[in-house]
């Protein structure tokens, strides 16, 4: 019985230390599944000022010392932003943001912010689940939209846009209340 068990060890040993490797590729099939559309409304809350900042500055130019707006060009700043139902600072938290923003154009009259941020949902039915912004953000413009570029969980290879409208804008201090719409495109 003890030898019996010795050669299944030494078996299985085997098997461990020499895998057959197929090739690096499986065979290539058409996707079967069929492609699903969420709209998405939610409020981003992006905080700059007080004690306990959501965003916060982590690089600046030099050349931008004598600039005092509070986004100057070549500045970039870490977030972790609320998603709320509405633009009250007291209404209900559905996810949040997280990543980083760069305020991006020379000219500050054409405020504009490349983003590298991930949206993930924390309650309903897509909590667990985030879609990805890479986009160019031209904030001075009274409707924008950005560019979705993929997700995770329910998201997963999620593609679309979303709808931004500045709710509230504080220049002097930077804080600032966006409303949003998407449109996802997802599995
Ligand atoms: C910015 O930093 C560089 C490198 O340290 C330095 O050579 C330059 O003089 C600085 N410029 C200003 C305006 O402080
Ligand atoms: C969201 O999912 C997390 C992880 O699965 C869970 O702990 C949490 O209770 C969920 N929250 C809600 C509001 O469903
Ligand atoms: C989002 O859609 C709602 C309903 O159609 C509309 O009232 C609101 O202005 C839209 N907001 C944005 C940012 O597009
Ligand atoms: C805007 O920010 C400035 C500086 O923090 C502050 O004094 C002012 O009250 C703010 N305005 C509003 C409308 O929140």
């Amino acid at each position: 019985m003890e030898g019996m068990i010795t050669v299944f060890g030494w078996a299985i040993f085997c098997l461990a230390i020499a895998p057959v490797y197929g090739e690096y590729y499986s065979e290539t099939t058409p996707a079967a599944v069929a492609e699903k559309v969420t709209q998405l409304h939610f409020f981003l809350h992006d905080i700059l000022s007080g004690e306990n900042p959501s965003a916060v500055m982590v690089a600046r130019s030099n050349l931008t010392n004598d600039d005092d707006s509070p986004t100057p060009f070549g500045s970039l700043f870490a977030i972790d932003d609320p998603l709320r139902v509405g633009p009250e600072p007291t209404s209900t938290v559905i996810g949040n943001a997280q990543g980083l923003y760069l305020s991006s154009s020379q000219d500050a009259s054409k405020f504009t912010i490349v983003m590298y941020i991930d949206f993930a949902f924390t309650s309903g039915k897509f909590n667990g689940s985030s879609f990805s912004v890479f986009s160019r953000n031209p904030v001075t413009e009274g409707d924008r939209e950005v560019a979705i570029v993929g997700g995770r969980g329910q998201f997963r290879l999620a593609r679309g846009f979303a709808k931004i409208k500045t709710s509230f804008l504080n220049a002097t201090n930077g804080d600032a209340i966006l409303e949003y719409n998407v449109t996802l495109y997802h599995f």
